[in-house]
């Protein structure tokens, strides 16, 4: 049975645009995989009760119209493989192999960095999954419920990509690790996943909204550098990854606006900075949760200087940021980068060599399109009149990865002592009586177009429905 080019044809058990028929070795193995993931996804997955759920499911990789919506029975959801369309004669755009045809098969001196990175990445997706299991229980609306089910099945197709990687490029050592991305979960003791940041739990709704917002937005960001690798089935799934991901971050975006309007609102309704007893939540309670979600996030891109990352780039395995964009050489073997870095106790900057500091390079592009963030979540209190603005915490709060992970700093990049950091921390992070008060407001609102107090209803509905359709229904 085949596939038209860049359409896919669901009657096949796995759906996919990689012509998996004609590999019957390939196509057994991941048949194998198939029945322990639909395992881990009853026991990890989603754990609220449901019939069906008005869902996205890509049909197609082409420019328009890559997706089908309608109501999907969850544990029959399709989920596939689907790389973007290979864009002929593409070449090597960076590093060392620089103007060389990219590679459709893995070269055996860059094997294990490259199985390594696509474990790495392969191990978010199932995490956050993991991570938002229960948070269907308190969901503010039907809407919500439904955008939060779309990102946890495709998580679970972003896991499927990986693994199809490692079945297909990495035999027998790309067996193992696709087991063991089932093996690992988040915040489990003895085996956790591999990324600090994905081992925190998501309690509440705020906690989504930051974390669809901050830490999704950096598996973006990871997404476009390997979207730029030589290793072009590597750069197909990415690129097609990223366009799901897109969904992801307007969750994220949305969300937080509609927190900040709702509470703006309240503000000003009450004349007050503490909305708690009108069931809002207040900024000061937002900014520790931005705080906290920011701080976490920046740790995900590693540390400043790092000898494997100057390796990845030279050998083409992992690029920028809009790579194609960049306006030098490529290869960056004379130039330059400051990079953060603690001077005389202080947080300051210092000059590394740029292939070293490709880390800084990416967290400083995640860093500008954070701040966009910023600026709209400020619009909205500023058209609403209220005087307060949120802001980004200094780089150096709360980091436990880098060269600030050794001091202590206050958001705003002062340095502080121990003793200080702990008696204030509850000022600047989420404490107990924060996260208490959300929690208390998280009831479950299930009727269509019905919402919480504590949140805005959104804009616009899911593919031109109105909000108060039945994205979700229940047995
Ligand atoms: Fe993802
Ligand atoms: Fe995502």
């Amino acid at each position: 049975m085949t596939t038209m080019a860049g359409s896919i044809d669901y009657g096949e058990r796995i759906p996919n645009n990689v012509d998996l028929a004609h590999d019957r070795r390939l196509q057994r193995a991941l048949e194998s995989w198939q029945p322990k993931f639909l395992h881990w996804w009853q026991e990890m997955g989603p754990a609220t009760p449901h019939r069906d759920v008005y869902l996205r499911t890509a049909v197609s990789v082409g420019r328009d119209g890559w997706a089908h919506f309608d109501h999907v029975v969850l544990p029959e959801y399709r989920w596939g493989i689907f790389l973007s369309e290979r864009e002929p004669g593409r070449t090597v755009g960076f590093g060392a192999h620089q103007g060389e045809p990219v590679w459709e098969q893995v070269p055996g001196e860059y094997r294990s960095e490259l199985r390594r990175l696509i474990v790495i990445q392969g191990d978010t997706e199932p995490a956050s999954v993991e991570q938002q299991r229960h948070l269907g229980m308190t969901a503010p609306s039907l809407y919500d419920l439904r955008n939060l089910f779309q990102i946890n099945v495709e998580e679970g197709r972003h896991l499927w990509a990986m693994v199809y990687l490692l079945h297909a490029y990495f035999g027998r050592d790309g067996r193992d690790e696709a087991e063991a991305l089932l093996m690992r979960n988040s915040g489990s003791s003895d085996a956790p996943r591999i990324l600090g940041a994905f081992n925190e739990p998501t309690p509440d709704w705020l906690a989504f909204y930051m974390f669809t917002y901050f830490t999704d937005r950096d598996g973006k960001f990871q997404l476009g550098t390997l979207k730029e690798s030589a290793f072009d089935p590597l750069s197909r799934t990415c690129e097609f990854m990223l366009r799901e991901e897109a969904h992801h971050m307007f969750v994220g975006t949305t969300g937080v606006d509609r927190v900040v309007e709702r509470t703006a609102q309240l503000m000003r309704e009450h004349d007050t900075d503490d909305i708690r007893a009108h069931g809002g939540i207040p900024l000061d309670i937002i900014q520790r949760y931005l705080n906290f979600h920011f701080s976490v996030s920046l740790d995900l891109f590693g540390g400043e200087t790092s000898s494997n990352v100057a390796a990845y780039y030279t050998a083409g395995l992992k690029g920028r940021w809009q790579e194609p964009r960049r306006k030098d050489d490529h290869r960056l073997v004379d130039s330059l980068i400051a990079v953060d870095s603690v001077v005389d106790g202080r947080p300051s900057m210092v000059e590394v060599p740029a292939l070293t500091g490709l880390n800084q390079d990416l967290r400083r592009e995640y860093l500008r399109d954070c701040n966009s963030g910023l600026a709209r979540w400020n619009r909205i209190l500023e058209e609403a009149g209220v005087e307060r603005r949120l802001s980004l915490p200094h780089q150096a709060f709360n980091r436990h990865v880098g060269a600030f992970a050794g001091i202590h700093a206050t958001p705003a990049g002062e340095v502080v002592d121990d003793e200080t950091w702990e008696r204030r921390r509850d000022e600047w992070l989420p404490g107990r009586a924060d996260l208490d008060f959300v929690a208390s407001l998280m009831q479950p609102v299930h009727e269509p177009g019905r919402i919480a107090g504590w949140v805005a209803p959104p804009k616009v509905g899911i593919n031109d429905q109105p909000f108060a359709y039945e994205y979700v229904r229940f047995a």
